[in-house]
């Protein structure tokens, strides 16, 4: 007993060392996941991909940004998720898509201006007639509505040279969207 008497306070002093050692382990770690975090969330803490002049920088963006392809995938994408909102009478989903249909298209004609031709008639007629049966939860004119904005897209691709990008109806569902139950 005298001898755990006499070792106790270096006993005491050793474990309180092991538990700073610890602590301070623990510290550096976490630190070290923290800098790796910020510097994930901050693009900043490294030298970026943008080389060059801010002239030459903003021509990487703008390419990055693509053309008329990009817009087109997108409205592809949402004409599929509008033509099964509008089978579900899902109308503010349906409206919803139309109007990214449109932003989607005016963006793509401040990249590509000469597409602004067949674009217009697309914007100015079928895309808002459209909308109007949206508007009017009109699920018996949803069907022709439906197979007139293909056609719409028929012709402008036919207009702009790509005739073999002949669009039909979606035959699957992209995503998981579905009519809210009400
Ligand atoms: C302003 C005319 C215009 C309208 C309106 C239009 N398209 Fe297009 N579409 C194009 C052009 C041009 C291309 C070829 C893209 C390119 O060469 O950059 C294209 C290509 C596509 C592609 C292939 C994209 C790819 O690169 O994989 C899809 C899909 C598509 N269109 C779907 C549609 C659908 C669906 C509609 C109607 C809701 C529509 N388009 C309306 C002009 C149009």
């Amino acid at each position: 007993m005298k001898i755990l008497r006499d070792w106790a306070p270096l006993l005491a002093l050793l474990a309180v060392v092991i538990a700073l050692a610890t602590w301070w382990d623990a510290r550096r770690r976490f630190e070290g996941l923290r800098s790796q975090a910020d510097e994930a969330a901050s693009p900043r803490a490294e030298p970026g991909w943008l080389k060059g002049t801010t002239d030459e920088k903003f021509l990487r963006v703008e390419s990055q940004l693509r053309g008329f392809d990009k817009t087109m995938v997108e409205v592809g994408y949402r004409f599929t998720e509008l033509y099964f909102a509008g089978k579900d009478r899902n109308w503010e989903y349906a409206e919803y898509q139309v109007e990214k249909i449109d932003a989607a298209i005016r963006l793509g004609i401040e990249r590509r201006p000469k597409r602004a031709g067949s674009a217009r008639y697309f914007l100015e007629e079928d895309l808002p007639a459209m909308r109007a049966i949206l508007e009017r939860h009109d699920a018996a004119g949803f069907d022709k509505a439906a197979v007139s904005l293909r056609q719409a897209c028929v012709r402008c691709h036919v207009r702009e040279n790509v005739p073999y990008f002949a669009v039909q109806l979606p035959e699957r569902r992209l995503t998981p969207i579905r009519r809210a139950p009400r």
